[in-house]
């Protein structure tokens, strides 16, 4: 247990932050996510109370016991996996009622993602006009370009697009929130995803001394079926990367079908990836090496942590390639990073401080 803590304390001060939504205080916020990534609705109010209208407009109900929803100790809601049917308003309260933010959220079904790469010449959507009652404008709001996931050699870097509605009468607003109940299934209500090629420099400065761990498989060293691997501390809102054996595996080459032996998710961002063959697959978040998968030949299964590796100068008496072994027996490797995730999860420090929690 106090390894795992260690763990969690190395992990949620460095590579780990979620995707948090905030409005400001007493504010209704409208915003488009996507469906199948987690996130964060933000109320700086320990023990807040937070209650959930669907699109469809039915009354308010205390969530407390929604399978995929989760109240965290400082008053923020994480939504783990949200589905489209989970878009409507979500509203924060102190317990007198009292309304402290409020949250429309429109999550777009990713399953429908329309993804497209420049290098490839694909398009993205086309501006279109609808008619609902009156004439309406759907086009696709887009995120900032996320980082490249790479530095110092190619990379790709990716935006999110949602779509939205511009009425002559209202501001844009996501298409979800606009069309409510008339079930339309049009096919320019989607969001997308674009890529495009990055080269940036690697840059020291940046470097954070990121522990990584690695993961022994034994099911990855007989591979007779394919696999999924998953990428922590990550989700479609960052920027991700995969290589096998050392070789990357890139958005390019997965949506022009080059990437034989491996499949890059893109439901998911690329946080999962489906292996076909043996090899040592390793994944970058934020350009920060996080984890690699190391086929193993005997059936124990194994998850170790190395690092960090400070860049700072450091007293001599600790050696920093500190290696931290958890022998762990066959499978428990899943159960703690299991365990590590949902931990993590429910974190949400930012200092940066190192605290070793190892005799
Ligand atoms: C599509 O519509 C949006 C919103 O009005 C506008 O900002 C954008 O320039 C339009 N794009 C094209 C290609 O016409
Ligand atoms: C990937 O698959 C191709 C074709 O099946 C094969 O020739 C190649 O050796 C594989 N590469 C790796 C890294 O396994």
């Amino acid at each position: 247990m106090l390894a795992t803590l260690w763990l969690i304390s190395l992990f949620s001060r460095t590579l780990w932050t979620q995707p948090f939504i905030s409005c400001s205080y007493k504010n209704l916020c409208q915003k488009a996510l996507l469906s199948g990534n987690d996130i964060v609705l933000k109320c700086d109010l320990p023990g807040a109370l937070w209650y959930f209208s669907s699109i469809l407009g039915e009354d308010f109900f205390l969530i407390n016991s929604m399978h995929n929803v989760k109240n965290m100790p400082s008053g923020s809601l994480q939504l783990i996996n949200p589905q489209p049917t989970q878009s409507g308003l979500y509203r924060c309260q102190d317990n007198h009622d009292t309304l402290m933010v409020e949250y429309e959220i429109d999550f777009q079904d990713v399953t429908t993602l329309h993804v497209t790469h420049k290098a490839l010449d694909q398009q993205p959507l086309q501006n279109e006009t609808l008619h609902l009652g009156g004439e309406v404008l759907i086009f696709t709001q887009w995120e900032p370009w996320q980082d490249c996931n790479r530095c110092g050699v190619p990379g790709e870097r990716k935006r999110l697009g949602y779509c939205y509605v511009e009425d002559p009468e209202e501001k844009p607003m996501p298409c979800g929130l606009y069309v409510r109940e008339e079930k339309l299934a049009h096919t320019r209500l989607r969001p997308e995803l674009q890529i495009e090629a990055c080269l940036i420099h690697y840059n020291p400065a940046k470097e954070i001394g990121q522990p990584y761990l690695i993961f022994r498989i034994y099911q990855l060293g007989k591979l007779t079926n394919n696999m999924w691997l998953t990428c922590p501390f990550t989700s479609i809102y960052r920027p991700v990367s995969w290589e096998a054996d050392n070789i990357p595996l890139t958005w390019q080459n997965e949506l022009s079908g080059k990437n034989f032996n491996s499949s890059l998710d893109i439901v998911s961002g690329g946080r999962l990836l489906q292996v076909f063959q043996p090899a040592t697959y390793r994944c970058f978040v934020d350009q920060e090496f996080v984890a690699q998968f190391n086929p193993s030949s005997t059936p124990v299964e194994s998850l170790e942590l190395v690092g960090p590796q400070m860049p700072r100068p450091q007293p001599k008496a600790h050696s920093f390639s500190l290696k931290l072994k958890l022998l762990l027996m066959v499978g428990t490797s899943l159960a703690l990073g299991l365990l590590l995730f949902n931990a993590l999860c429910s974190l949400q420090g930012k200092n940066r401080n190192r605290m070793l929690l190892v005799k």
